[in-house]
């Protein structure tokens, strides 16, 4: 496995596979790699030639420092884990090499931007269309994966791909869950053994959703999960939400559509976890 921290190398190395006509699979990741990462290596590894990663934890998504400053970083591990599994590339630069200066541009990413993630964490989404489109222009891979844990940012990065009219195909891959069902996540190596025990409720309770708007008004979902969520002192619901899968619309009946999604964010303390849940009608 090669290990490359700027881009000037990664380029030509990266061109001599693209011009004998291999495919480059991409899997973009802020490192503290987890069994939902090492999942999406191994999907890029069966459908291309060249599989990289990158690690970067990127600064201009966090609104929040001290998110940033507490973000989990293990790259000894990481790398450890990235060349037991076969990745062949890991692009690994820092905040100067990504930023040599100021990033101002700003991406339409229309509504995207103003629901959920959009709204509970200004400037999130900015921080993420710059970082993805700045690697993909690094890395030109022809498939690029991506969790439906983070079902936002999916939404996100395929607005950015047909706003930049850019050919890489985003490859959606199924939520890890952990064996209590919480949504695998870095973030998780911040919980204490009680907090990662209990967070099994965020899991169950949207697990239950379908029964619960199967028989109960639709309009009362969101007081029935933040009371089953709250309930235990532990966690605090910061938004519970159902959109239409397809155009991430808040849906307010379930009439004309086919399949919704469920999404939440719940504090555990300081670690903020979010899920969500597809509902096919
Ligand atoms: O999902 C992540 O880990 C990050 O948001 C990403 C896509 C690597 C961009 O920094």
């Amino acid at each position: 496995m090669k290990v490359i921290n700027n881009i000037l190398e990664i380029t030509s190395y990266l061109n001599s596979f693209v011009s004998t006509g291999k495919k480059i699979g991409f899997v973009p990741t802020m490192g503290a790699l987890h069994f939902g990462h090492l999942t999406l290596i191994n999907t890029s590894k069966d459908q291309n030639d060249i599989t990289v990663a990158s690690i970067f934890v990127n600064p201009t998504q966090f609104n929040d420092k001290q998110d940033f400053e507490k973000y989990p970083r293990n790259t000894t591990e990481d790398l450890k884990k990235l060349s037991e599994i076969g990745c062949d590339i890991v692009f690994m630069p820092d905040e100067k090499e990504m930023y040599p200066e100021t990033d101002s541009t700003k991406f339409n990413l229309g509504k995207l931007e103003e629901v959920m993630e959009g709204k509970f964490r200004p400037g999130h989404f900015q921080g993420v269309a710059i970082i993805v489109n700045k690697l993909f222009k690094i890395v030109k891979p022809n498939n690029a994966y991506f969790g439906q844990k983070d079902f936002q940012q999916l939404a996100v990065i395929k607005k950015l791909v047909s706003t930049t009219n850019s050919t890489v195909n985003i490859v959606s891959c199924p939520i890890i869950r952990e064996s209590n069902g919480l949504a695998m996540s870095s973030r998780n190596t911040r919980l204490k053994e009680e907090e990662f025990d209990q967070a099994s409720l965020i899991f169950s309770t949207i697990n239950q959703l379908s029964n619960y708007i199967a028989n109960n008004k639709f309009s009362d979902f969101k007081t029935w999960v933040i009371s089953q969520i709250n309930e235990n002192k532990l966690f605090r619901t910061e938004y519970i939400e159902i959109v239409d899968t397809e155009t991430l619309e808040i849906v307010t009946d379930l009439k004309n559509h086919k399949s919704i999604t469920c999404c939440i964010a719940v504090y555990c303390g300081q670690v903020r976890l979010i899920d969500n849940i597809q509902i096919n009608l």
